[in-house]
Order: structure tokens, then C-alpha cells, then sequence
């Protein structure tokens, strides 16, 4: 296993640019995701990782080895496409055994190698058969054996899942982050699939037009969220606009147009943020953190509305609440309490810890 670190590492196709400074070190043994929109730089920077670009600026090592310029085939890595790249007229043995071959091994070794890795991706059995035999699911397997074959000190995922349907993706998903476990392999995977990131990850890293938004564990990125884009694109957020009107003894008032006001933390400010009084700012607050107050309850943090939205899901039961012109939006986990209809009035309680500061 093996560190990977891109040093200042920026990619232009001519004048189009493909990621912006990329700068980030990831451990030996890590599951280290890229994660943002379709076109913010992710396959780019994978693909500097296997050697299929080389950068325009900035420097790629593989622990102590520059590896900026080393052709793909001199990397040991192991990678997956999303749209598996198998050669259709070949068996699942041959597909496999191909990496191998190329590297002129001995047959009998080329075949406890393979059998070896079509156990670890349950697919014993299935050498024999030809790939238009499978089912999407087990071609994705096959293309997951193929890169594991060749013991790879790094593999590299790029959207492995998006062809397989929701079920299918979950069991895989479950698969791959098994595999990873117990091979201790470090592992790039890349996802525009926020809850896929947040699943499998050690650490992620959310970019936006070729540039880093943030690096940091799911908790960090979900409950501290560096700016708007991070705190939007990961999980379900509340985001309100109102004016700073105080800060004393490390907390924060904010009063909002419809002049309801909301006490928070200062320790909750994003970083690299400070606030000012008199001041425009951004907030977050989680669905998931707001609470139902009782109907004669008033006080801090409290604030009612008309419920113009009530869903039940099972699981939970969400509402979006309309507090003079804004909407809020709420979801409690079901206990079996009441659900409100919509147009009846509901009182809701937002602890100060959840209210989170973006600037
Ligand atoms: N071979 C290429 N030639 C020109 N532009 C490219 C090429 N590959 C990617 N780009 C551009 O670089 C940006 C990042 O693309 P990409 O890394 O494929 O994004 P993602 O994988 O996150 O969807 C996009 O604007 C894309 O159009
Ligand atoms: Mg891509």
C-alpha cells in the first residue's frame, strides 16, 4: 500500500481548464473520495493519477516516487470504468486474466491469480462464461477482479456504480467498501453521488468547477460545511439570508426579513468567515436538527408557521413550514406521533447548537 499526493496540480486542455491546483495528500491504505458535479475536474484527476494525462503544472508522487510523468502501464494501479471496459467476446477468465497475461506470467500462476480474485468478488464458477452472459452487476464484479487481479497498490474507481440500478448499487457499494477493507488497498473513487461518498469515504474531496471546495471525514464536511456550494450539495440544508443584528458572549443573533430572529454559536462560523454586526449572512440548518415545539411554547429559537408541505415517508415526516415569506424545512423521525396537515399551524424549536454560519 502506498500514499498518493498531488502537489499543486493543475490540468489544461488548451485554453479549457480541468482542475485548478489540486493539492491534497492521501493516506496509505485510505478510501478517499472525489466528490461534485458532472464537469467539476473529478475523472481529470483521476486520470493524471493513472498516468493517462499528464498535468500542466504540479507533481504526482506515489510515496517517495514522482510518478508526474510515468506511463500508465509502469503505476501499478488497478481501475475501474463505469461502463466496466471488458472485452465482450472473451470469458470472465480471459477478462481477468488479460492484465497477467500482458505481464507474461505462467499459466499456472496466471490461473490461481484469477481464481483467486473471482472468489473475492464472488464470482467463483464463472470463468467460463462469456460476458454478455452477466447481468450488469456481475460485469462490474468482473471489471473489479480484473483490477485486483494485479494487486495494485492503488485503485482507482471512476463512477463504478452509475450503470447499476438503485438495489443493485447498494449491494455493490456494500461490496467494494468489503473488498477495500480486507485487502487494505488505497483506494480513489470517484462520485457525483453525495450519499455514495458520505457511505463509503475515509475522507472526501468536494470540487466545483475544477477547484477544491473541501477535504475532510463525512462528519466534517456534513456538520461543517466550508461555504454555500458544500453545505448545498451535501445532504438537505435550510439556507436563509438574514442580517447580523448581534454578537456578544459568543453568540450570534440574526433577524430575517419576516422579522422572526434565530440565536446561534460562534463556534459554529464556517472557517476562513468572519462576521460583522449590521452585516448580511448566510445560514445552514439541517432538516434533520430542527425539533417540534409544543403549541403554548415560546421563547429563544422558537418560531411558528402554516405547514404548506406534510409528507410522510415512514421512516420520517417532513414538512415545510411557511414563516412569513420563507419556507423551512423539517423532518422528524416517526414515533407515531400526530402528523400536521397542511394549513394547520406548527411551532418548531431550532437549537442554537444546529444553526451554522456560512458567511
Ligand atoms: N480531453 C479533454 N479535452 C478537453 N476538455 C476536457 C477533456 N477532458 C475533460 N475536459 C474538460 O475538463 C473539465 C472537467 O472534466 P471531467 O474531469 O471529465 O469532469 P467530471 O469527471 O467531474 O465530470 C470539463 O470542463 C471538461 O469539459
Ligand atoms: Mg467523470
Amino acid at each position: 500500500m502506498i500514499s498518493v499526493k498531488l502537489d499543486h496540480v493543475s490540468k489544461m486542455f488548451g485554453t479549457v481548464k480541468g482542475v485548478e491546483d489540486i493539492d491534497i495528500h492521501i493516506r496509505s491504505g485510505e478510501f478517499f473520495t472525489f466528490l461534485g458535479p458532472s464537469g467539476c475536474g473529478k475523472t481529470t484527476t483521476l486520470r493524471m493519477i493513472a498516468g493517462f494525462y499528464y498535468p500542466t503544472e504540479g507533481r504526482i508522487m506515489f510515496g517517495e516516487q514522482d510518478v508526474t510523468y510515468l506511463p500508465p502501464n509502469k503505476r501499478n494501479i488497478g481501475m475501474v470504468f463505469q461502463n466496466y471496459a471488458l472485452f465482450p467476446h472473451l470469458t470472465v477468465f480471459e477478462n481477468v486474466a488479460f492484465g497477467l497475461q500482458v505481464r507474461k506470467q505462467s499459466k499456472q500462476e496466471i490461473k490461481e491469480k484469477v481464481d483467486r480474485a473471482l472468489k473475492l468478488v464472488h464470482l467463483d464458477g464463472y470463468g467460463n462464461r462469456r460476458i454478455d452472459q452477466l447481468s450488469g452487476g456481475q460485469q462490474q464484479r468482473v471489471a473489479l477482479a480484473r483490477a485486483l487481479v494485479i494487486e495494485p497498490q492503488i485503485l482507482l474507481l471512476d463512477e463504478p456504480l452509475s450503470n447499476l440500478d438503485a438495489k443493485l448499487r447498494e449491494e455493490t457499494r456494500v461490496e467494494i467498501k468489503r473488498l477495500q477493507l480486507e485487502l487494505g488497498v488505497t483506494t480513489i473513487y470517484v462520485t457525483h453521488d453525495q450519499a455514495e461518498a458520505m457511505a463509503m469515504s475515509d475522507r472526501i474531496m468536494v470540487m466545483k468547477n475544477g477547484v477544491i471546495q473541501q477535504v475532510g471525514t463525512p462528519q466534517e464536511i456534513y456538520n461543517r460545511p466550508n461555504n454555500e456550494f458544500v453545505a448545498s450539495f451535501i445532504g438537505e440544508s435550510n439556507l436563509l439570508e438574514g442580517i447580523v443584528e448581534e454578537i456578544h458572549d459568543q453568540q450570534i443573533r440574526v433577524r430575517f426579513s419576516s422579522d422572526w430572529v434565530l440565536t446561534g454559536l460562534q463556534e459554529n462560523v464556517a472557517p476562513k468567515t468572519t462576521l460583522t454586526k449590521g452585516e448580511k449572512v448566510k445560514i445552514s440548518i439541517r432538516p434533520e436538527s430542527i425539533r417540534e415545539a409544543k403549541t403554548e411554547e415560546n421563547g429563544e429559537n422558537i418560531v411558528r408557521g402554516k405547514v404548506a408541505l406534510s409528507e410522510f415517508t415512514g421512516v420520517s415526516v417532513n414538512y415545510i413550514t411557511q414563516i412569513g415569506e420563507l419556507q423551512l424545512k423539517s423532518m422528524f423521525i416517526n414515533l407515531g406521533n400526530r402528523v400536521y396537515q397542511r394549513g394547520e399551524e406548527l411551532a418548531l424549536s431550532i437549537p442554537k447548537e444546529s444553526v451554522y454560519f456560512l458567511g
